[in-house]
């Protein structure tokens, strides 16, 4: 009986055609994903001399906006080692990126599947997933013209991931905090580098331009979608999600942003600049902060916020004022690139 109730709730959350702001907000968005997309081989010339990858090309060295580009240790490096952990590091991100994507990917489509007949989720979420499929092959691309041999997500994400997509089905509100807890942090780290203006490599920039430019509907959808469920939620079952939420966002950011055990091996980097760079300093603890005002944001129109949740945000080193917008920018970052 108790589980018939169950499946007629889950069920029930799947049916959102009585929903017409809703309806139309996912008919934008799918009707966007037809309009503007990119693909991975026609809009980027691999071949062109202009994206080729050569040595020495001080385009690599990392911007200013990322954790290991502003720490003075990587600066009083030699230029050649500058560009050389450049090239690691960038194209360390973009494996995990894609590594995060096969996830996204296969989440979608067992989302996908139990959706009922005429649904708009479904399109949206499909579009998702062609779009997503393309990134991983334009961030494979990258990883493989750059040509360091790097292994992505750190060995334990590797080992566990293949259970994640199956949260999509009967837990998708989870599922998608965690989607979120990849895509703010990637998208929020592009963005800055774009803002900041620095010359970086054409691979990079198209890369990143053409994900910054997709991304901002994926992480539309993520947010339309919680909106709308969350603040109906049991009050017991939102108390829990409200103290998940921070623990995703930190666990899974640090996934994507502190490099895995090879990178510090491979370029021998003393454990006290590690340490310094994830999380010790107090930049990199605000650049931390800084990724996840648009979650805060979130969390606090959605019933999140409560005096424990507040506490999980704080002691994830992730508390701060939410956005007052969407992808609104840190005025600091800007005074300190000009
Ligand atoms: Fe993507
Ligand atoms: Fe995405």
């Amino acid at each position: 009986m108790a589980r018939t109730k169950m499946i007629r709730r889950w069920r029930r959350n799947m049916d959102v055609q009585d929903d017409v702001a809703y309806v139309d907000m996912l008919t934008t968005l799918s009707e966007g994903s037809v309009r503007r997309n990119f693909n991975p081989y026609t809009d980027i010339d691999w071949d062109s001399p202009e994206f080729a990858v050569v040595p020495n090309d001080e385009r690599w060295i990392l911007p200013s906006t990322d954790p290991i580009g502003q720490h003075p240790w990587y600066q009083s490096q030699s230029k050649e080692r500058q560009i050389e952990i450049g090239m690691w590091r960038q194209s360390n991100v973009a494996k995990v990126g894609l590594h995060f994507e096969s996830i996204l990917i296969r989440g979608l489509m067992e989302y996908a599947f139990w959706t009922p007949n005429g649904s708009p989720e479904y399109r949206y979420c499909l579009h998702e997933a062609v779009e997503e499929c393309n990134h991983t092959m334009m961030f494979q691309e990258m990883v493989n013209h750059i040509g360091a041999d790097v292994p992505g997500m750190p060995r334990l994400l590797k080992w566990i991931q293949p259970a994640i997509p199956l949260v999509a089905g009967p837990l998708p509100i989870p599922f998608w905090f965690g989607i979120l807890a990849g895509e703010e942090p990637i998208d929020h780290t592009q963005k800055n580098i774009l803002r900041e203006g620095k010359t970086l490599h054409p691979i990079m920039e198209r890369v990143m331009a053409i994900h910054v430019a997709e991304e901002a509907r994926h992480i539309s959808f993520a947010h339309e979608y919680l909106r709308k469920r969350v603040p109906h939620l049991p009050r017991r079952k939102r108390f829990w999600l409200s103290l998940y939420v921070p623990v995703v966002m930190r666990v899974l950011c640090s996934a994507i942003i502190v490099p895995p055990r090879a990178f510090w091996k491979e370029f021998d980097i003393p454990r006290s600049v590690r340490k310094d760079i994830f999380f010790k300093s107090a930049e990199s603890r605000q650049m931390l902060r800084d990724m996840f005002g648009d979650v805060r944001m979130l969390a606090t129109d959605t019933g999140l916020m409560n005096p424990l949740a507040k506490l999980m945000w704080r002691i994830c080193r992730i508390n701060g004022e939410p956005s007052r917008y969407r992808s609104e920018p840190q005025r600091r970052h800007v005074v300190s690139a000009a």
